[in-house]
């Protein structure tokens, strides 16, 4: 007998990561999914959003509310950026070009992986939108180069070169699955750069091609090498210390990215919610600094600007918005989170981004 009800609406972030899991191969979804180790950064992420209360204001004017901002220079209608992940294509056949369209339409930086399953050039040609483009330095500084060039001549805006991988985190559950990338699909930027004996089809891709081409010896001396290969500004990611955050802007960095990797490198590492404040503190201003790790909620968001992120970014999310309907998916996953923080900033007496400061939000007393 048919059921006659209606498919439930996919209202809520986690209402697009179950019908992602529905959807995605046991493979996919673990690789997806995955912190490393126990999971327990994994847990502290979201438990830390957890703990936060907001202490709202009333009978402030909200009836109009302005999320905007101006991020390195590109003008954002909303403070939420497309995180860079992996393998797009591994949750979607039209994978980044239809992610990134779809960060487009709503006028979202999408910020592509180095190790995407779409070439930058092809992402670059599929829309207008601002884009900023991820990566790696290679012990190959060549490749490095190359990319920095490819990235610049597509009409990418920044580069954001991530600090926390000199060697990929264990997740266990792709150790276990034998995690390979799927028939067909291949880190599309790196063709080439890779020899055709491949690294791709031997074990987990990413830990056979990181353990052969990162360089684990990289140094802060290095960033000023990478600093003078464009004349894109450059963030860092994976940072969760104000000393590191310092020492970023200091090697001529424009900001940092409060990441833990999605808790996907170093179990141990705190949420990233808990670091923002002493990182925004310390870099008072001199450089942008922004934040992933756990967000799942326009409330999330709220918190993470009233504590000093001047933007979020979203990954898990975006890829559950993609494997369960396409760029259309991720097209509702962005706007559920941009209209989730207009109510939360109409809610607590916030017209714009400037009126949230870091009184409106306490730990919860436990
Ligand atoms: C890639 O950077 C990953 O975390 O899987």
């Amino acid at each position: 007998m048919q059921d006659a009800r209606p498919a439930s609406p996919l209202l809520t972030v986690s209402d697009f990561e179950r019908a992602a899991r529905a959807r995605l191969s046991r493979m996919a979804y673990d690789y997806y999914r995955s912190g490393a180790d126990e999971g327990w950064t994994l847990r502290a992420n979201r438990r830390a959003f957890r703990r936060l209360e907001i202490h709202y204001r009333v009978l402030v004017d909200v009836a109009a509310r302005d999320m905007s901002t101006t991020l390195l220079g590109t003008k954002v209608p909303f403070p939420i950026l497309v995180a860079p992940t992996a393998y797009h294509r591994m949750a979607h056949p039209d994978g980044e070009i239809a992610s990134s369209r779809a960060a487009a339409e709503l006028g979202a930086i999408f910020t592509l992986s180095m190790l995407a399953t779409t070439s930058l050039e092809d992402v670059a040609a599929a829309s207008d939108g601002p884009r900023w483009f991820q990566l790696y330095v290679h012990k190959d500084r060549g490749i490095t180069r190359a990319l920095v060039q490819r990235a610049e001549a597509a009409g990418y805006r920044a580069l954001m070169l991530t600090v926390d991988t000199p060697v990929l985190g264990r997740r266990l559950a792709d150790v276990r699955n034998n995690f390979v990338l799927p028939e067909g699909l291949a880190m599309a930027n790196l063709v080439g750069a890779i020899p055709a004996d491949g690294v791709e089809r031997k074990g987990s891709p990413l830990t056979a091609y990181i353990a052969s081409r990162h360089d684990a010896s990289l140094t802060w001396r290095d960033i000023e090498w990478f600093r003078s290969l464009t004349r894109l500004p450059v963030l860092l990611k994976g940072i969760v210390r104000p000393d590191d955050a310092v020492r970023a802007l200091d090697c001529g960095a424009a900001g940092v990215i409060v990441s833990n990797h999605g808790a996907r490198q170093l179990d141990g590492a705190p949420a990233t919610i808990d670091v923002l404040p002493s990182v925004a503190d310390a870099i008072a201003g001199r450089g942008v600094v922004l934040l992933d790790g756990g967000v799942r909620w326009g409330t999330d968001v709220l918190k993470a600007l009233a504590l000093g992120a001047s933007a979020v970014l979203v990954g898990r999310p975006v890829l559950w918005g993609l494997a369960a309907l396409g760029g259309e998916g991720v097209a509702r996953v962005l706007s559920t989170l941009r209209d989730e923080l207009s109510i939360a900033m109409a809610l607590a007496g916030c017209p714009n981004l400037g009126s949230l400061d870091r009184d409106l939000v306490r730990v919860a007393h436990p």
